[in-house]
């Protein structure tokens, strides 16, 4: 077998966004398209010659030809040892964590997350550190700079790699391990989790519903919640994971996992339930009658993660992204630990969780997650709550209820204007930082603004420093509405607005969340110009 290099010309526009490479399924597919980038991150990290590195994805559409393209690109380019999952399987969470107890020098990750799949869909790769966690901006931005001076790929010409059957074997001096995507990742999982408690509830009566949407998460979710807990048969449903998730969108919200909400608000719902995204770092945890905001699920795990054995020492600190609402700031505070406010995307929290500053993190955007890996973890969530839970002896809608009676209740909603013309987007974002300056002290709706900026980040642990993060907009008394346009998307431009209100009087805690939250909303479009910038009345999705 030969190793053979390819001549090449740059393919504009490899830029990586807020969690790695994501574009058109068609995309990928053109020449040299995915070759390019791969070689790109070879070049911008030379320590991958010679040492282990940890390859897998969520198996949707293009997955199993990618991933023999990239074991041929490895072995060309000096990769000593790679580790994959068997059939090219692997979650985002799981990579993470063998990508740390292989001690490889990094892991490619194929998957676009919660985008849909198939022919149609999106197909995304992101590169992961030595700490398991999403390439940090400096090294995006060396493979980026790398995928535009690109001139040839390295490529072996040997013949597909049999992923099916596991255990060892060779490609051209490198050595391969194809592994149980689940194994290793389950014997983690019982180590920070109290599984006799969750199994103690569960013969108790109570019933789960965990619903992996046709993605990577059902093996994962079998296993742990059937196979070791003893859930009883059938509580996972759609585990199996297809290359288009049965045409699903998979993303764990109130929108796309509708069908969710509808079955714990029906009489006989289960106790518990969740759902996770295309490569299972997302969650979405629900009790019976009740969704619990991702927002309120990090402030309630940080509140209670001394019953975790995880944290039973307790949190060096927490951290949350920008638009993630303040409540797990109020713990923080009450509890004595530190609360970092990073920028979106879950490569922030790294230098935090490997300096020991955090413990536990999450993001809005459906992110939960702690020390034991560097990506956020949908299973791990799920897990976390039922072991809360089943200690505390209490239903999700009690954890909550006494939550904010403890803390007060922060009401927290998401707006999204998608499928935006780049220019209006872009229009959205120009007027507000144009206004900046004007804003404090301006009444809006009855309120009247406190602050108001564009955040800018600087990582305390190494001083890196992003601008431009979003518009932040407070107002008095607690509201608060921030502005940034997605950078996970692969068409047009999707504008967010996060909106939250802060409440500590106890007869407003049961207020239906968008009426509870009007006036910000209606600030919000007011100070943002919305209907006559973007032309839409309102957002496109509420979650
Ligand atoms: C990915 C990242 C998250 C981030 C999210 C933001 O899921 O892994 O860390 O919060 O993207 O997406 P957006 O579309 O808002 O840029």
């Amino acid at each position: 077998m030969a190793l053979i290099t390819h001549s090449t010309v740059p393919i504009p526009n490899q830029l990586p966004g807020t969690s790695g490479l994501r574009k058109k399924v068609a995309v990928f597919q053109q020449p040299h398209y995915l070759e390019n980038f791969v070689q790109a991150i070879f070049d911008a990290v030379p320590a991958l010659r010679g040492a282990t590195l940890v390859l897998g994805g969520d198996g949707r559409f293009h997955n199993a030809q990618a991933v023999q393209t990239i074991i041929k690109m490895a072995a060309a380019n000096g990769v000593a040892r790679l580790v994959v999952g068997q059939d090219g399987l692997l979650s985002t969470p799981a990579l993470s964590h063998l990508v740390r107890s292989e001690q490889a020098a990094g892991g490619i990750v194929l998957s676009a997350s919660h985008n849909p799949g198939g022919p149609e869909g999106d197909f995304g790769i992101k590169f992961n550190a030595a700490n398991g966690g999403p390439a940090p901006e400096r090294l995006t931005a060396a493979i980026h700079a790398k995928t535009l001076e690109i001139r040839e790929y390295r490529l072996s010409d040997a013949a597909d790699v049999d992923l099916s059957r596991l255990g060892g074997t060779a490609l051209d001096g490198m050595q391969i391990e194809v592994v149980d995507p689940v194994a290793d990742y389950a014997g983690l999982m019982q180590r920070l989790i109290d599984f006799d408690a969750i199994a103690y509830w569960l013969k108790a009566g109570h019933r789960l519903r965990i619903d992996a949407l046709h993605a990577i998460g059902g093996p994962y979710a079998s296993h742990l919640f059937e196979n070791l807990l003893g859930a009883a048969p059938g509580s996972v449903v759609n585990a199996r994971p297809l290359a288009d998730f049965g045409g699903w969108h998979p993303d764990p919200n109130p929108v796309y996992a509708a069908h969710l909400v509808d079955l714990m608000a029906a009489a006989d719902a289960p106790d518990f339930a969740a759902a996770f995204d295309g490569d299972a770092d997302r969650n979405m945890i629900l009790g019976r009658a009740v969704t619990v905001t991702p927002s309120d699920s990090l402030a309630v795990l940080a509140a209670n993660a001394r019953l975790l054995p995880q944290f039973r020492d307790g949190l060096p600190g927490v951290a949350r992204s920008m638009p993630t609402s303040r409540a797990v700031d109020v713990v923080a505070a009450a509890q004595g630990f530190d609360c970092f406010e990073t920028p979106t995307g879950w490569k922030f929290f790294g230098n935090l969780l490997d300096a020991g500053r955090i413990g536990l993190c999450g993001e809005e955007s459906y992110g939960t997650g702690a020390s034991h890996v560097r990506e956020k973890d949908g299973v791990w969530a799920a897990l976390a709550w039922l072991n809360l839970i089943a200690v505390r002896r209490s239903s999700v809608a009690e954890v909550l209820a006494q939550h904010w009676a403890t803390f007060g209740r922060h009401f927290y909603s998401r707006h999204d204007y998608e499928g935006l013309a780049q220019s209006a987007g872009d229009a959205v974002m120009a007027r507000l930082r144009d206004r900046l300056a004007g804003l404090p002290g301006t009444a809006v709706q009855a309120m009247t603004v406190k602050q108001a900026d564009d955040f800018a980040y600087t990582d305390p642990v190494d001083g890196a420093v992003a601008q431009r993060q979003g518009v932040r907009i407070e107002f008095d008394g607690g509201a608060r509405a921030v502005f940034r346009l997605s950078g996970t998307g692969t068409e047009g431009a999707t504008l967010r607005i996060y909106l939250e209100r802060y409440a500590t009087d106890p007869a407003q805690y049961g207020l239906p969340t968008q009426p509870a939250l009007a006036r910000v909303i209606a600030a919000a479009a007011e100070l943002a110009d919305l209907p006559t910038l973007t032309g839409r009345s309102a957002a496109d999705v509420v979650t």
